[in-house]
């Protein structure tokens, strides 16, 4: 029988005034953390649970580094207040392959050289993850235009194109 996840409790030094408990479930494993209620979700991910996958590029909502699944949706983590998401199940890069298999898309990445620098790279693929699941993309151009809100400064854009075409099954 499978045993339950264990859940861990992470804090900081906070004044009672402002501390705030929000329980997340990440990558399959239920963390709860006492927060600031500023704190972005991508800063509980990296400074708090030490889930340095997640990028953080422009900080504002502008680069697509820091993409994050929430309850299977793609979202900018550095947008979003992590107390505003209580009780959500977050993927991140870190959770996306399985029993030591790549995501379809990661292999998908490598196979197509799909990445120069990497910074861009987790953003890139948790967003495809998310494109793949809202299934409006069906040929190359959608493919770019949803994928518009990750950039890339290495301008690897055929190659991240033509991984995720592979993991969605189609050809060029
Ligand atoms: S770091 Fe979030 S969009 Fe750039
Ligand atoms: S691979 Fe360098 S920013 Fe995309």
């Amino acid at each position: 029988m499978a045993t339950a996840p264990e859940r861990q409790t992470v804090s900081e030094n906070l004044s009672p005034a402002t501390a705030m408990s929000v329980t997340l479930d990440v990558n399959g494993q239920p963390r709860t953390l006492t927060i600031a209620p500023w704190t972005t979700l991508l800063d509980a991910l990296r400074e708090r649970l030490d889930l340095t996958g997640t990028k953080k590029g422009c900080d504002h909502g502008q680069c697509g580094a820091c993409t994050v699944l929430v309850n299977g949706r793609r979202v900018n983590s550095c947008l979003t207040l992590a107390i505003m998401i209580d009780g959500a199940k977050v993927t991140t890069i870190e959770g996306l392959a399985a029993n030591g298999t790549l995501h379809p898309l990661q292999q998908a990445f490598i196979d197509h050289d799909a990445f120069q620098c990497g910074y861009c790279t987790p953003g890139q693929i948790c967003s495809a993850a998310g494109l793949i699941a809202e299934g409006r993309a069906k040929t190359p151009d959608e493919i770019r235009e949803l994928m518009s809100g990750n950039i890339c400064r290495c301008g690897a854009y055929p190659n991240i194109v033509a991984a995720i075409q592979q993991a969605m099954g189609v050809r060029s």
